[in-house]
């Protein structure tokens, strides 16, 4: 799909759709949508006063010109009440309304930058908020379907704009959006992948095609070198499947001052191995590589973008199976940093290959860290969907990573990160269990994660609860939402503008 923006009057195009625009409320309509109504002899102001256009929040209303304008078709969407207006409101209407006219058939489609009038938004966010909305929202996951769809995809959308003197603006917001909703649907792409087309080995394949075409060093940690390291929480995790173990890495040079490290969960099947999952939605755990898949399509998105920092992203990747050799309830094992771990279950197997990675994040000297986990049941029943939780150890680092998150429209809630919490880690046996037990367990997790990431400033971010979605709404489509990527992205850009 091509999206250009382009100067001029959205009545004088020549398209199958143009999109203008209503706030909830208002009856007599300004800029574009005025512009509009007028050439259609009132047809807007008259579908208000009868009451059946009311501006509400993702209402879409198809109008036909019949040939009085040049474009075939008028929409006009519902922005909702103006005090509420945001720009992942432009997002989700964007999805919506490009999802409604996919659906007719409509193939080159013209809009306004919704927002960039009255609600004062500025012009390059209201873009990028556009471009992420529409690109976000015509997501599909189609690899595995043999039958043709039943919709044909829409080839363009012009964004337009009457004064040429926000034509760059609109083009920076553009180009931005592009980047950060691509990469966030290479992540779902990833993430939606079934675990038998998604090992840890094709998981390294898809992290060395990133690098080599967007510019990113690559390397690979493989079991030998894993030992070598005494990097025990991945090996032990990988014990019980029959596809080798990879620790993948992905470097960008920023030549900046600080250095980020990005650390993501690759488990490709998380079946609980011995302490095995019941059935029932299992399948699910194809997603428990979503941190890694996030991580990988982040960086690819920050080589394009190419902030002023460096950024190392580590993906320790294995699947979690319950084979003849696999790790046992009540196993030790040691993790990198020397620290032993009783095994209460297998089934917590996030934070063991976790702390491996922040033990090498911390060897490699990076200067924060922030890992991305599908990590804990807990913390989808304490958040619910909407929201990821954020745990860390530097509160200045965690609220940027809130911020960040913001701006995406990607919701982020810091938990508690108290002392009392430690207490049911501890093991009789070894240094540490798994494990603290059912209540509190996000939390009881994310401490355990602590003892690794030790005095790195850090922040770990749980997305069980966000990284998949059941019903299509707004810019999220059913199956991976790709939540994180574009917090990540977001975190690295103002990072590097704090280093300047
Ligand atoms: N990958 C799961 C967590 C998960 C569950 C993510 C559902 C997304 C949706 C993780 O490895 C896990 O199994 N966690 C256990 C930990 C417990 C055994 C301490 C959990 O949450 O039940
Ligand atoms: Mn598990
Ligand atoms: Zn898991």
């Amino acid at each position: 799909m091509e999206i250009k923006v382009l100067s001029g009057n959205i009545t004088e195009i020549e398209v199958d759709a143009a999109i203008v625009n209503l706030f909830e409320g208002v009856e007599h309509p300004g800029g574009a949508t005025a512009a509009v109504d007028g050439s259609l002899g009132g047809a807007i102001t008259q579908l208000i006063t009868a009451g059946e256009v009311k501006g509400k929040l993702n209402e879409i209303t198809l109008i036909h010109t019949l040939g009085r304008i040049k474009p075939a078709r008028v929409v006009v969407v519902g922005l909702g009440k103006q005090a509420e207006f945001s720009l992942d409101k432009i997002r989700g209407v964007a999805a919506e309304a490009g999802r409604f006219l996919r659906r007719i058939g409509v193939r080159r489609v013209a809009t306004i930058a919704h927002g960039g009038g009255v609600a004062g938004i500025e012009p390059e966010k209201a873009a990028q908020a556009l471009v992420e909305g529409s690109i976000l929202g015509l997501y599909t996951f189609r690899r595995h379907m043999t039958k043709e769809p039943e919709y044909r995809e829409i080839e363009e959308i012009l964004i337009v704009e009457r004064d040429e003197g926000k034509l760059p603006a609109l083009e920076r917001g553009c180009f931005r959006g592009r980047v950060m909703a691509e990469a966030t649907n290479f992540a779902r792409d990833l993430i939606n992948e079934p675990g038998n087309s998604m090992t840890p080995s094709e998981l390294e394949e898809a992290a060395r095609k990133v690098a080599d075409d967007w510019g990113l060093e690559f390397g690979v940690l493989e079991q030998e070198e894993m030992r070598e390291l005494g990097m025990g929480g991945i090996l032990g995790v990988a014990q019980g499947s029959r596809q080798p173990p990879k620790f993948i890495i992905l470097r960008y040079h920023g030549d900046g001052s600080s250095t980020l490290g990005l650390v993501g969960k690759g488990i490709t099947f998380d079946s609980g191995g011995i302490s095995i999952k019941p059935s029932e939605d299992m399948g699910d755990m194809k997603g428990d590589m979503a941190g890694g898949g996030v991580v990988i399509a982040a960086m690819r998105a920050i080589a394009e973008l190419k902030p002023k920092i460096d950024v190392t992203g580590l993906i320790p990747a294995t699947e979690n199976l319950p084979g003849g050799a696999a790790l046992k309830p009540g196993d030790i094992i040691k993790a990198m940093n020397g620290k032993t771990i009783e095994i209460v279950t297998t089934d917590a197997e996030g934070r063991l290959i976790l702390a491996d990675a922040l033990c090498y994040a911390r060897k490699l000297g990076l200067s924060s860290l922030v890992d991305v986990a599908t990590l804990t049941g807990a913390c989808h029943i304490a958040l619910g969907d909407h929201y990821s939780g954020a745990f860390g150890n530097n509160q200045a680092i965690v609220e940027k990573v809130i911020r960040a998150g913001e701006e995406a429209g990607e919701g982020i809630w810091q938990m508690p990160m108290y002392e009392e919490y430690k207490e049911q880690n501890k093991s009789d046996v070894a240094d540490i269990k798994n494990s603290g037990g059912r209540w509190g367990g996000a939390i009881t997790a994310a401490q355990f994660l602590a003892e690794f990431s030790e005095d790195t400033p850090w922040v770990h971010l749980d997305i069980a609860g966000t990284f998949r979605t059941d019903k299509d709404k707004g810019y999220l489509v059913k199956g991976a939402t790709g939540v994180a990527v574009r917090t990540l992205v977001n975190l690295a850009l103002a990072l590097a503008e704090e280093g300047d």
